[in-house]
């Protein structure tokens, strides 16, 4: 499949005289002895000129070379960008933990990888959006990501580029993301627990795909009680949709009950705050907290004010929970 650019990202080579849509990437992506399945191109006045060739093994010169024009960004053809987000996330650990990459331009490249592959997990055009291939991808980039994840400075990063948007991929990428780094902030070692709940994070919502968008689009309020219950299928769904894959207890967990109530007054099984996993707190809190602040720039909390809105809802979401959250948040300089 090619996936569709970020939007805002292109650029045009107007050498040819012909308009060709490009993405903007990092050059940090360059790895020396890899081979990137596509051509990278860089920015020479107001042309764009090939850089690499499709299939060119990258060397050390390659990676100088863009050191030395202090080049701050690559070009990609829109039609390789499938290929070239597949390169990042086989190659991710490696930029991750390469400490002579900026931490900024490490979140821009994980955002390219991991944004491309929710988006293809939450594609309603595919037959089978997550299947055992992709559901493999994931398992393997939240792995390699965990350690970037629980790096305090790494938040910040990834917030530039993981708050806007709302599609429901973003919405996941934005859910795992909260989940993931307030559960590294106490439990660090378990880190088999946190991909699992990861996973779930991520499609938590992947239910309301095999439900008409509309009754999203509008006030759970305002729905009728027909409708109401559909939507409020969507977990149970999701858990449908996941059943042939090998997931984690904990995974699924996550994705059906990630609309549960410390007062036991969500869904679908109205269980209590006690009766539920911590890791399923966390995820039922930063699912609220993503949904206040994002969307519609009119409609949508500043951080600060959702989370004294949660914080108003004190029946509904772990307290204790909330402090952690909140304490991610403000290292971040994410709370204002
Ligand atoms: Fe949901
Ligand atoms: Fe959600």
């Amino acid at each position: 499949m090619d996936t569709p650019p970020p939007a805002g990202n292109g650029a045009h080579n107007g050498k040819r005289g012909r308009a060709r849509a490009m993405v903007k990437v990092s050059p940090y992506m360059v790895i020396p002895s890899r081979v990137g399945g596509f051509s990278l191109y860089l920015k020479q006045g107001d042309r764009l000129v090939l850089y690499a060739e499709k299939g060119e093994l990258f060397t050390e010169e390659h990676k100088q070379r863009l050191g030395l024009l202090g080049v701050d960004h690559l070009y990609v053809r829109t039609e390789d960008y499938a290929l070239f987000t597949r390169y990042l996330q086989d190659n991710i650990l490696e930029i991750l933990d390469d400490e002579s990459i900026p931490v900024g331009e490490r979140a821009r490249v994980w955002s390219d990888a991991t944004t491309s592959l929710a988006r293809e997990a939450f594609d309603r055009s595919l037959p089978a959006p997550v299947d055992k291939r992709r559901f493999q991808r994931i398992h393997k980039l939240i792995t390699d990501s965990l350690r970037f994840l629980s790096r305090e400075d790494a938040l910040k990063e990834l917030a530039r580029f993981i708050r806007e948007g709302e599609e429901l991929f973003q919405h996941g990428v934005g859910v795992m993301v909260l989940t993931v780094t307030t559960l590294c902030s106490f439990m660090k070692e378990d880190s088999d627990l946190i991909v699992a709940v990861g996973m779930g994070a991520l499609l938590h919502d992947i239910g309301k795909l095999e439900l008409p968008p509309e009754i999203f689009a509008k006030k759970f309020e305002t729905l009728s009680r027909a409708d109401k219950d559909l939507v409020k299928s969507h977990p149970a769904l999701g858990v449908g949709v996941c059943s042939a894959l090998p997931l984690p207890q904990e995974t699924l967990q996550c994705i059906l009950f990630h609309h549960e109530r410390e007062d036991g007054l969500g869904y679908p099984s109205g269980s209590t705050g006690a009766m539920l996993p911590s890791y399923v707190r966390a995820l039922a809190l930063c699912n609220e907290y993503d949904n206040l602040t994002r969307g519609r720039t009119e409609r949508r909390l500043t951080p600060f004010e959702a989370l004294v809105r949660i914080k108003s809802m004190r029946s509904a979401f772990d307290m204790d929970m909330l402090r952690r959250l909140i304490e991610v948040l403000a290292k971040a300089d994410l709370t204002s």
